[in-house]
């Protein structure tokens, strides 16, 4: 299974795909690694891992629907299975969605549908939950919408920062995107 995954960010999920990876407990092809803006450390980490990386830099493109197509092709150009938002933080059109035959993957630091967006686990805290985690699904042209495939719960303890609370969280965050995509190659 060749999989494509897009970051916007440190990449510490996508770190964790590498690590699975490379220690030969996850049969999948990282054919590339890309990112919506030059300079991001999970671009940097992938190009130190030998991974084959591109940048379709929003700032570049005169509105949204150029940049999704830019997008479109360069990860076409790698001829995924699966693409893989892992914090990849914009979203892509349905068209883009459509190129993978809806094969687009998120993870989100809630438990969807609660807390959806950019803030998940700063808004579970100010909402006052007790119990939060995470999700992976497949992702449509909504914001963290689409079908679930795995969500484990985290609890919010009274001492958490939003820091350490997403640290936590990612921590399961990122066993479950690997077996998560364990499963699909499984299945593939
Ligand atoms: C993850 O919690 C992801 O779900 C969220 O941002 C975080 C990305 O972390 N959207 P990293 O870049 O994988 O370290």
């Amino acid at each position: 299974m060749r999989i494509v995954v897009l970051v916007s960010g440190t990449g510490s999920n996508l770190q964790a795909v590498i690590d699975s990876v490379a220690a030969g407990d996850l049969d999948v092809e990282i054919a590339a690694v890309g990112a919506d803006r030059p300079g991001t450390y999970g671009v940097e980490r992938s190009a130190a891992a030998g991974i084959p990386t591109f940048v379709v830099d929003f700032k570049d493109y005169a509105d949204r629907s150029d940049w999704n197509t830019a997008l479109t092709k360069a990860v076409a150009a790698y001829d995924p299975d699966v693409v893989v938002s892992s914090g990849f933080m914009r979203i892509v059109s349905a068209g883009f969605i459509d190129a993978f035959g809806g094969k687009y993957l998120n993870t989100h630091p809630a438990l969807l549908p609660a807390f959806p967006g950019a803030h998940g686990v700063r808004d579970a805290m100010a909402y006052g939950v007790k119990v939060t985690g995470c999700t992976v699904h497949w992702a449509d042209a909504g914001v963290d919408t689409g079908p679930i495939i795995a969500q484990e719960a985290v609890s919010i303890e009274d001492s958490d920062t939003e820091e350490t609370l997403h640290e936590r969280i990612k921590v399961v965050e990122r066993r479950l995107l690997v077996s998560t995509l364990a499963s699909l190659a499984a299945a593939s």
